[in-house]
């Protein structure tokens, strides 16, 4: 079977085929970076924009490179939410289109899921249940993945996700955006020990993260620094030290509690390579595994959408939205 996902969800237009058989055929991706950098944050605006103008210029760009046409598809899959609800919709319209006008059946997807269950098309021995830590600019999110479709998620951001706290310290330094590996790259030269930032609630006893009063610590420190690229280094240093502590922590009380031997990361942020090394370390001193998808498939793109989608039709999980999109979309609430 040949699935088409479409993902619109936030900055990055991402289109692909993904064939039961074969896997993935083609994707095409096209990121939006440039058009927010001089925000220092997505404008939804700008963005909904701009996938209307992408989408079906990807679209026959991805046909052409897969040698395929709008007949051969046998499900559109497309994500649903959550997500900026302008370009959810567009993202919607465009799938609901194309499925009218081929009459093939639609697949409403929910955004994180496919998030987690992307990294089985590249580790074929992965098996639920397992932990997802999902890390972007948008999630942080702790979720026990039981079965597709049935997932409970055991602590997520109280206020600011991951990738906010890198993007924000960024932008405060006057870095560019995204802040993630700009500070990845500042960090490998600061020196250890020169800041002690605090490990915001990784002490209470739930899985729970928090990075708001990081990001008011940073900005206190910061403004009573010298502000000299030294210092962007040891404040760089000390946030991944202070985050990866939290996320850590937090999978160690995951794991007491449930005792899952694989972990599946995802989400920008997982490109960090700090952050993947003390992740896989704390892994293997439990007997563990750590699953990250490349990077291509870590970011939002469209092949882990047409690969949810016929993972969810193959379960018999077929899901239509019809018109609504769900900016708001909790993965514990899917059906
Ligand atoms: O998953 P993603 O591409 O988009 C969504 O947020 O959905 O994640 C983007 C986030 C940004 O906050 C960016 O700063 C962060 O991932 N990021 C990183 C790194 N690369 C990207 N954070 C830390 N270290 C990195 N190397
Ligand atoms: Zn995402």
């Amino acid at each position: 079977m040949l699935v088409l996902g479409i993902e619109t969800s936030c900055d990055e237009t991402g289109l692909a085929l993904y064939d039961s058989e074969k896997g993935l055929l083609a994707d095409e991706l096209f990121s939006q970076i440039e058009i927010h950098q001089d925000y220092g944050g997505v404008v939804p605006e700008l963005a909904s924009r701009d996938h209307a103008d992408r989408v079906l210029p990807l679209l026959k760009n991805l046909l052409k490179s897969a040698d395929k046409t709008l007949d051969d598809i046998d499900l559109v899959a497309y994500t649903a939410g959550p997500g900026l609800k302008g370009c959810l919709l567009v993202g919607s319209t465009f799938a609901r289109t194309l499925a009218y006008i081929s009459d093939k059946p639609i697949m409403s997807v929910n955004h994180v899921e496919a998030h987690l269950l992307a990294p089985f098309m590249e580790y074929p021995e992965l098996s639920f249940p397992f932990f997802g830590l999902l890390i972007s600019g948008g999630h942080t999110m702790i979720v026990d993945a039981k079965s597709i479709g049935e997932y409970e998620i055991m602590g997520e951001t109280l206020d600011d996700a991951v990738g906010e706290a890198f993007d924000k310290t960024a932008k405060l330094m006057g870095l560019d955006y995204p802040g993630g590996p700009l500070i990845e790259k500042l960090a490998k030269e600061g020196i250890q020990g020169s800041y002690k930032f605090p490990r915001p609630i990784l002490h209470k006893p739930n899985c729970d993260f928090s990075f708001s009063g990081l990001k008011t610590h940073i900005m206190l420190t910061w403004k009573a620094s010298e502000k000299t690229k030294e210092v962007q280094k040891n404040i760089s240093l000390e946030l991944q030290n202070s985050v990866t502590d939290c996320l850590v922590g937090k999978l160690k009380r995951a794991h007491n509690e449930r005792g899952h031997s694989s972990i599946v990361i995802s989400g920008g942020v997982s490109a960090n390579q700090f952050i993947r090394e003390r992740i896989t370390s704390f892994a293997h001193s439990i007997n563990a595994e750590a699953y990250y998808p490349t990077k291509k498939f870590c970011t939002d793109n469209g092949a882990m959408i047409a690969y949810a989608g016929f993972k969810k039709y193959e379960a018999g999980q077929l899901y239509d939205l019809k018109g609504e999109v769900k900016p708001r979309w909790p993965l514990d609430r899917l059906a």
